[in-house]
C-alpha cells in the first residue's frame, strides 16, 4: 500500500501567515480544525448542507468541508476566530446575534456569522427577502432562523448593543475554539 504524499501548503488564517504540510485528501475543514486548532469552524454534514463548516475564503463564503486543502494553497481564509478584534471585542454582528438570541445549542452559529459576514460584505444594506436567501445555506436545527435575521437586520441598521469583551459569550457566538462538536452541541 502506498502512503498518501504531504503537500506543503502556505494560508493566511485570520491574518497570520501558515505553513503546512498536508495530505491530499485532506480537506480545508480537517486543517484548520485538526492542524491549526481551530474548532470554532464545525464539522457536521461533511456534504456541503449544513454551512456549519462555513468560511471565507479570498472574501467568499465556502463550505470549507467540500475545498480541498491543497485547493486552498496561497489563499486567504477567515474563520469564526478572526471576526472578534485582536483584544476579544466580539464584532458588532456577533453582539448582536447575542443580542436577538439566536444562539441556543450554538453549534450552527460560527457558520450562521461568516455566512452573515460574508452577505454584509457584499450587500451592507440587504433586504429580509435578500437575508433570508443569503443564509439559505446554513441549517439551525434549533430553529433560531427568526433570530438570526433579526440579528443581522440589527447589525444592517447600525443598532448593535455596545459592544462586549471577550469572555463565557463569546464561546455562545461561536467565536472561541471548542471540542469537536454533533449537530446536538455535544462535546465529544
Ligand atoms: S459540514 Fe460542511 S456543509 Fe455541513
Ligand atoms: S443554535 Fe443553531 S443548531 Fe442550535
Amino acid at each position: 500500500m502506498t502512503m498518501a504524499v504531504a503537500t506543503s501548503i502556505e494560508l493566511v488564517v485570520n491574518g497570520v501567515r501558515r505553513q503546512l504540510d498536508v495530505a491530499p485528501h485532506h480537506t480545508l475543514l480537517d486543517v484548520l480544525r485538526d492542524d491549526l486548532a481551530l474548532t470554532g469552524t464545525k464539522e457536521c454534514c461533511l456534504v456541503g448542507e449544513c454551512g456549519a463548516c462555513t468560511v471565507l475564503l479570498d472574501g467568499r463564503s465556502v463550505d470549507s468541508c467540500l475545498v480541498l486543502a491543497v485547493e486552498a494553497d496561497g489563499a486567504s481564509v477567515l474563520t469564526v476566530e478572526g471576526l472578534a478584534s485582536p483584544d476579544g471585542r466580539l464584532s458588532a454582528l456577533q453582539a448582536a446575534f447575542l443580542d436577538q438570541g439566536g444562539v441556543q445549542c450554538g453549534f450552527c452559529i460560527p457558520g450562521q456569522l461568516m455566512s452573515a459576514h460574508a452577505l454584509l460584505a457584499d450587500n451592507p444594506h440587504p433586504s429580509r427577502a435578500e437575508v433570508e436567501e443569503g443564509m439559505a445555506g446554513n441549517l439551525c436545527r434549533c430553529g433560531c432562523y427568526l433570530q438570526i435575521f433579526a440579528a443581522i437586520d440589527q447589525a444592517v441598521a447600525g443598532k448593535a448593543p455596545e459592544v462586549r469583551a471577550a469572555g463565557p459569550e463569546i464561546h455562545a457566538a461561536g467565536a472561541t475554539a471548542g471540542a469537536r462538536t454533533t449537530a446536538e452541541g455535544l462535546d465529544q
